[in-house]
């Protein structure tokens, strides 16, 4: 795992914008799977910033979402697909035909649309980028505290925290009981995993994630399996890691490399390690 610890949120969003705007130059065709969530919200901002000052081209970029809420109207200002047409898609030029973002209203039957959606990003090649956040009881996507570590795309109950979390953003509406996620399995699928977390309070889950025990309590710890991961943490969500002087100690390498951004890929990285100073 290549952890980056930033000094400060707004470096955190402007690194991870930068990965991914990196990963969008190098293979113009990226399978890009978006979260949501108040974190990636300022990784966004540096997209469509890079869209306007360097052309940054989603012409071709396929995109996928991660999660929706269930029962929500599209045009609900709470649901995902609002939240992604706000924060990016209004100001980026990408092609329709090639967004997939998951439905919340779904005609079909529940589980034949999961395996749907599934099916639909196998035939595309799989997502070879997929930003993820984290909750605050370690929910990757909504995935929560329980969930199989192998668990595929399905309706899911929200718990009471999180629940208790979402209910401050969303005003006058109530927060659904259910939403549709792409399961914890399906996720590791993906070519590389980017995690975003951000501020103190994302501190203890993020130490429990990387270091603590691989547990279905604890969903984010999954990402251990996977071979191509990247986290990018400002100090504050880093706090409580035990590991913290090696993971500065490699930041430093990445930060210092600057053309490390360049070449090779950092999804080549996250999976080869770090290449040697020139
Ligand atoms: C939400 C989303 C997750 C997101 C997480 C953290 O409920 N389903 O995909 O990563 O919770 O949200 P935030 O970034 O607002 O803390």
């Amino acid at each position: 795992m290549l952890v980056l610890i930033t000094e400060t949120p707004e470096e955190g969003s402007r690194i991870a914008g930068r990965l991914v705007a990196q990963a969008i130059k190098q293979t113009p065709a990226l399978r890009l799977g978006l979260a949501a969530g108040n974190t990636p919200i300022g990784l966004y901002q540096n997209l469509v910033d890079l869209h306007r000052t360097t052309r940054l081209d989603f012409a071709h970029v396929r995109l996928f979402s991660l999660d929706e809420f269930i029962g929500l109207p599209s045009d609900s200002p709470n649901s995902y697909h609002r939240f992604f047409h706000q924060h990016l898609l209004d100001h980026v030029n990408f092609d329709p035909a090639h967004l997939h973002l998951l439905n919340g209203q779904a005609e079909q039957d529940i589980v034949s649309y999961c395996v749907s959606y599934e099916r639909l990003i196998r035939n595309q090649g799989g997502i070879d980028l997929q930003i993820l956040g984290i909750g605050q009881n370690g929910h990757l996507g909504f995935n929560e505290p329980g969930s199989s570590l192998n668990s595929r795309t399905r309706r899911s109950l929200l718990s009471a925290s999180t629940k208790y979390n979402l209910a401050r953003a969303f005003d006058s509406e109530s927060v659904p009981e259910w939403a549709v996620t792409m399961g914890l399995g399906a996720i590791r699928e993906a070519q590389t995993l980017l995690l975003l977390a951000l501020g103190a309070h994302k501190a203890e889950i993020v130490a429990k994630a990387l270091e603590g025990p691989l547990s279905a309590f604890i969903p984010a710890s999954s990402i251990q399996l996977h071979p191509s991961v990247v986290l990018v943490l400002d100090r504050h969500a880093a706090g409580s890691l035990n590991n913290q002087d090696y993971y500065l100690q490699q930041s430093s390498q990445v930060m210092e490399n600057n053309h490390w951004f360049l070449e090779p890929s950092f999804m080549q990285v996250a999976q080869t390690g770090l290449p040697a100073k020139p």
